[in-house]
């Protein structure tokens, strides 16, 4: 997507810090767009999106480094107001003619911040400020034209501006909640620096985006695999919204879904938002090429080539589709994009079995790809989803299959559900459950002994597992409360036939992972 269509853009480039989304995500809080951009952007391909603004952001390099990321120096000339934070801040100074030495030891935590001057980037936040620090080096020695605006007592050039070029810099990290109103110094950079007016909302994003997806599709059709998951939902409903019938959603329902799962998704898409859905029951075909695996890759192997199959085969049936609408989210894009060589680093290992692959004959589209997660549920909140799609934990494309260890089977799936289910029903009760990142149960093969009035029994045991999580890439085990355990096992026991034991996982991720396969 060409980005300037938006309007006012800041142009966010891109040194590998671990905080670059959350500088994106806090710009875009402003209701101000923005977009992460490699560092090493030419000068006129920036100057082509017009930015009102540019952040360099922090990254874990040292710009002595031979193969430091510096930015283009002709960027300094294009008369946009920059805003360096950490590294930024380290590498602006370096190219404008100061110097960057090691600290005697690393900084890192909260630091108190004395402000020299109150004006522009510091306007209205009184004199002290505690605000967080993460760095080896710092600048020290001021560029020409440079003044210092902020000292803290290690580092007496904490903040400093060009106030003629509108160049700032930051050693501290803004971005980040232990910085107390770094709220306040964004918005000071974005509304009395850069003059961004702050009109990005989801209804303009709407906007832009009809009118994107129907210039790129013209009359042609579009195909869709929905599974229900936020990010399908809101594809599939943005594109109908777009080019209507002309969209056909494909729904697979492969055995491995949660109790009650294909229905609801049925009833939501085909008879509340009228969606063209093709629902196509393949539980047999699973669970006959399942019959007998364990080995956990071997599954998602499975599971990941019977879905193309399945959504070859139907798509075939439908005739000529030149374009195939996908869910990818912004940090999708980043992250392939930092794989390819860009300075930060994370790579997710998984193999996305809802992910089609690219030799299919589709041409792609994917409206989501400039949005957070928690955009994307606004925009599905603004399209009229309903709460429980809107608020829907993640669910892996190989559903239960993973939940089940070792060989899945009818049996396994049946008894897994509706122990999955009392989960499901207790955990949306709790207070807390907006906080939980995913909530499930597990089902373990092992039998164990057990004693149910009179009679001893040897059934299975179903282990129960609930996350905190920003991204899943990290996840901390959920501390329950212990009635709210009770009750889950208590349901179980009772009332699902086949398992007499329920134990709580406490592992965090790293090092055990939030799914048992
Ligand atoms: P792990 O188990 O690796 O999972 O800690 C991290 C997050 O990814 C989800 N997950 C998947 N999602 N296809 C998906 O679409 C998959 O094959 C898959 N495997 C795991 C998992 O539910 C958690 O949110």
């Amino acid at each position: 997507m060409s980005t300037n269509l938006y309007g006012e853009i800041i142009a966010i480039l891109d040194f590998g810090s671990q905080y670059n989304q959350l500088i994106a995500r806090r710009v875009r809080e402003n209701h101000v767009y923005c977009r992460l951009l490699p560092f090493d952007i030419s000068p006129s391909k920036l100057l082509s999106l017009n930015p009102k603004g540019i952040i360099l952001s922090g990254g874990p390099a040292n710009v002595y480094e031979k193969s430091a990321p510096l930015p283009d120096p002709g960027i300094f000339e294009l008369g946009i107001p920059i805003l360096g934070i950490c590294y930024g801040m380290q590498v602006m100074g370096y190219l404008l003619g100061g110097e960057v030495t090691p600290t005697p030891k690393r900084e890192y935590g909260s630091r108190k911040l004395f402000v020299d001057k109150d004006e522009d980037l510091f306007y209205g936040l009184g004199s002290r400020l505690t605000v967080w620090m993460s760095h080896e080096d710092q600048l020290s020695k001021l560029p020409p034209g440079f003044e210092v605006i902020a000292h803290t007592e290690s580092c007496p050039l904490a903040s400093i501006r060009d106030k003629k070029r509108r160049f700032y810099g930051v050693q501290f990290h803004p971005e980040v909640v232990h910085t107390h109103k770094g709220k306040q110094i964004l918005q000071n950079f974005l509304f009395k620096i850069c003059g961004c007016s702050g009109e990005w909302t989801m209804s303009s994003f709407i906007d832009y985006s009809l009118s994107w997806i129907r210039k790129k599709v013209g009359k042609a059709r579009v195909i869709c695999a929905l599974s229900g998951g936020v990010d399908s939902s809101v594809t599939a409903t943005l594109v109908s919204k777009a080019i209507g019938n002309r969209l056909e959603c494909i729904f697979v329902d492969n055995g491995l879904l949660r109790e009650k799962e294909a229905e609801e998704v049925r009833r939501t898409f085909s008879d509340h938002l009228h969606l063209n859905v093709h629902y196509v029951d393949a539980a047999d075909r699973f669970l006959r090429r399942l019959r007998g695996v364990s080995d956990p890759e071997k599954k998602r192997k499975i599971i990941g080539e019977e879905f193309i199959e399945v959504f070859e085969e139907k798509a075939r049936e439908l005739g000529k589709i030149d374009f195939l609408a996908q869910g990818t989210l912004y940090p999708d894009v980043i992250e392939s994009t930092s794989a390819k060589g860009g300075p930060s680093s994370t790579i997710k290992s998984h193999h996305n079995v809802g992910g089609l692959p690219r030799k299919m004959h589709f041409k792609l589209i994917e409206p989501l790809r400039d949005l957070f997660k928690d955009e994307v549920r606004a925009l599905g909140r603004q399209l009229g989803l309903p709460e429980r799609i809107v608020n829907r934990q993640p669910f892996p494309g190989p559903g239960l299959a993973v939940r089940i260890v070792g060989e899945v089977t009818k049996e396994r799936l049946d008894i897994l559900r509706q122990a999955d289910l009392r989960v499901q029903e207790e955990m949306e009760k709790y207070e807390g459950y907006r906080d939980i990142w995913q909530s499930f149960a597990v089902l373990l093969p092992i039998k164990s002994v057990g004693v149910m009035g009179d009679e001893r029994t040897y059934e299975y045991t179903v282990a129960i597992r609930a996350v905190t999580s920003l991204d899943g890439m990290t996840a901390d085990w959920a501390k329950l409360p212990y009635d709210l355990l009770e009750r889950i096992s208590q349901r179980i026991i009772n009332e699902v036939k086949g398992v007499n034991r329920v134990v709580y996982d406490i592992s965090s991720k790293p090092p055990s992972t939030i799914e048992w396969e």
